[in-house]
């Protein structure tokens, strides 16, 4: 198999593993994250491999312990489907490495210096979780988590924990953008996706302040 059969391989089967679900992470998600980490690929000037980075990009939700009962499992299982479809022992070790380690709640537990590779598909994620989007997807998730929209009594949180993040009892929705989803566009490790970064922030602001205004009454 060539290189784009194998993607076309390694899309398949994203697209079977993540059809079903209801938290934000359905395959429209991870269509979206391929393409921004494709733009990134063409815009940035130290190369990386695209097969890999474009194959991680799919693939990187796949093992996610929020999304499957057994990801060592998961991952197990991943490592075969990679290596059946032809990619070398190293070369599933290298997209396992940026799946396992991209996510935010991970990022935040230990810096851990990610390949190029895997910085790129990092920040094809966290774009993905930002501007328009990034809003639907907070209040997309929220609903499915019953949380509330806003309550001015409940404070951001500071600390983040893992165990907090996951508290939703104590969340709200807006709380949400305070403390991930706006801190994000520091977060960015390549020039491109701090570029695209910008402007989603300043959206995200907007609609903030908007809704500050609207809730106070501002007719
Ligand atoms: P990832 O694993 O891709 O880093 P998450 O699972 O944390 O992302 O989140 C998936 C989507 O749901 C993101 O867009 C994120 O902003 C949103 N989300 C996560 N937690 C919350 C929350 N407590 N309230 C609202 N939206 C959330
Ligand atoms: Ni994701």
């Amino acid at each position: 198999m060539n290189n784009s059969q194998i993607l076309n391989q390694v899309r398949l089967f994203a697209q079977q593993k993540m059809q079903s679900d209801q938290t934000g992470h359905g395959f429209d998600h991870i269509l979206r994250v391929v393409k921004n980490a494709s733009y990134i690929l063409e815009h940035e000037n130290q190369p990386a491999d695209p097969t890999i980075t474009l194959a991680a990009a799919y693939l990187h939700d796949i093992a996610d312990d929020k999304l499957v009962a057994d990801p060592q499992q998961s991952e197990q299982q991943l490592q075969q489907f990679l290596t059946k479809i032809g990619f070398s022992a190293e070369q599933g070790e290298q997209i396992l490495l940026i799946t396992h380690n991209i996510s935010f709640s991970k990022s935040l537990e230990k810096s851990l210096s990610l390949p190029f590779s895997g910085q790129i598909v990092q920040d094809a994620d966290r774009l993905d979780a930002i501007g328009a989007i990034g809003i639907v997807r907070a209040v997309y998730y929220g609903g499915a988590h019953q949380e509330t929209i806003y309550d001015p009594m409940i404070a951001p949180r500071r600390e983040f924990s893992k165990a907090a993040y996951r508290d939703l009892t104590q969340e709200t929705i807006i709380n949400h953008f305070h403390e991930k989803l706006l801190k994000l566009a520091k977060m960015m490790n390549t020039a491109t996706a701090k570029r695209l970064a910008r402007h989603r922030q300043q959206f995200m602001l907007d609609f903030l302040a908007e809704f500050q205004a609207e809730w106070q009454g501002r007719k």
